[in-house]
């Protein structure tokens, strides 16, 4: 019987590939065993060996309230026993469109997938449809799931693992995707579909968009007659009630969504204007389509994390975090290391170095930081602390509802210990 985490990840190594599901959960950029998780509560993780950890991975985004919240056990718990899938139109992927269409401004509809991978490669599908143009133009950094034509210059773990994109991918795949560079407005013209963007860049660690940026996107979309995407993958109901288009004041086209929306279950969606999205199939020609989306168990939970958080927790978490970055710089900063931890609402990014630095306005200037090798130690002495941060220097930190003040209190002193750790010469 295994019980160690050395015992659970050799296991897995032998049948599953790199011993992950997803490359961002191996060790590769900081080396070492994952440790195997059994349960989470609240804010907590707690691995094989019984070692309890403070969770800021938070499957990455996808839990908003925390690990295991009582209302969406419930819910889940309900659903379950009416059965998993029908393949039928059900009443809950209704419910959750009605919440999502009500909050954000512009959004008329949505269809439900399994994947923010789907969701986006869907949405660019949309804009193909009915703009009749190929090209798609993302920024470097940005991430947007694993499909072929939207690896290329991708952050999270393509860039922890330092992969231009990945094999497998022809060029005919990415003749049509244009890369461009964070925070610059690109020069558009009238082949491009649309423009895709993170409308806060949260997998090249935490970048904000500057001001104006997303603003001045939107009209240069308009002058050519692109679509405006925005992937809201994380920031979809996290950043805000409303999520990043309220949060910015910029309406995009198309939306997409997944993590909070699924409540911890798989799911993702995009959307827009009830005008822009007849063109998907039944009522249209661009086909898409999915044996689970619109999953009964994915949209009760979403349902129940959406209609359980209003707007005043979401400045709470946000006033919450703030604090707690301030606490972040300061903790490394008495280790005699320099530390960046900035917040857009209650996403958290964390920047290490040994010197002063300026804050980073796209991924080629993250890229120093993140790969200056203080990220390594700092995340195993955090670890060994019992505080659990992505393993990669290019995630973000997810605070959820459930971390609250006295967690958050207990992390910085962890924090000031492993940052002197980090800065001892190696
Ligand atoms: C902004 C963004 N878009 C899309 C995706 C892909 O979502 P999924 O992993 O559910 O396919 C992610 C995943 O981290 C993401 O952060």
């Amino acid at each position: 019987m295994s019980s160690s985490n050395a015992e659970w990840f050799a296991r897995a190594q032998r049948v599953i590939p790199g011993g992950v599901d997803s490359p961002v959960r191996s060790f590769a950029s900081v080396g070492g065993t994952p440790y195997t998780v059994v349960r989470g509560s609240g804010a907590y993780v707690e691995d094989v060996e019984g070692r309890r950890y403070l969770d800021f991975v938070q499957s990455y985004g996808a839990s908003l309230l925390g690990h295991a919240h009582p209302a969406v056990v419930a819910a889940l718990t309900e659903a379950v026993a009416r059965g998993t899938t029908f393949g039928a139109p059900t009443p809950g992927e209704v419910r959750l469109a009605e919440l999502m269409t009500a909050r954000v401004e512009g959004l008329e509809q949505v269809r439900f997938v399994s994947s923010g991978t789907e969701a986006v490669m869907s949405a660019v599908r949309v804009a193909r449809g009915v703009t009749g143009r190929s090209r798609v133009v993302k920024f470097d950094g940005c991430y947007h799931g694993h499909s072929d034509a939207l690896l290329v210059a991708g952050g999270s773990g393509v860039a922890q693992l330092g992969l231009p994109g990945s094999a497998g991918v022809t060029p005919g795949a990415v003749a049509d995707t244009r890369v461009a560079a964070y925070n610059r407005v690109p020069e558009l013209d009238e082949t491009v579909a649309a423009v895709l963007v993170e409308p806060v860049a949260a997998n090249m660690n935490l970048v904000a968009p500057a001001p104006g940026f997303l603003a001045d996107l939107r009209a240069a979309c308009d002058q050519v007659g692109a679509l405006l995407i925005f992937d809201e993958v994380i920031t979809g109901f996290r950043l805000g009630w409303a999520g990043a288009s309220d949060h910015f004041g910029v309406r995009p086209d198309l939306w997409c969504f997944g993590k909070v929306i699924g409540g911890g279950l798989p799911v993702g969606a995009f959307g827009g204007s009830a005008d822009l999205l007849a063109a998907l199939a039944p009522t249209g020609p661009v086909y898409q389509a999915g044996t689970l989306s619109g999953n009964p168990l994915a949209t009760a939970a979403g349902s129940t994390v959406l209609e359980l958080v209003g707007p005043d927790d979401y400045a709470a978490l946000s006033a919450r975090v703030a604090r707690f970055a301030a606490g972040l710089e300061e903790a490394v900063a008495s280790a005699g290391l320099v530390a960046r931890a900035p917040v857009v609402g209650p996403l958290l990014g964390l920047f290490l170095s040994r010197e002063p630095f300026a804050a980073p306005r796209n991924v080629a200037e993250v890229r120093p930081l993140a790969d200056n090798g203080l990220y390594r130690a700092f995340f195993h002495a955090l670890l060994a602390r019992g505080v659990a941060l992505a393993p990669g220097a290019y995630e973000i930190l997810f605070v959820s509802m459930a971390h609250d003040e006295s967690a958050l209190a207990g992390a910085l002193e962890a924090v000031a210990d492993a940052a002197a750790v980090a800065a001892a010469p190696t």
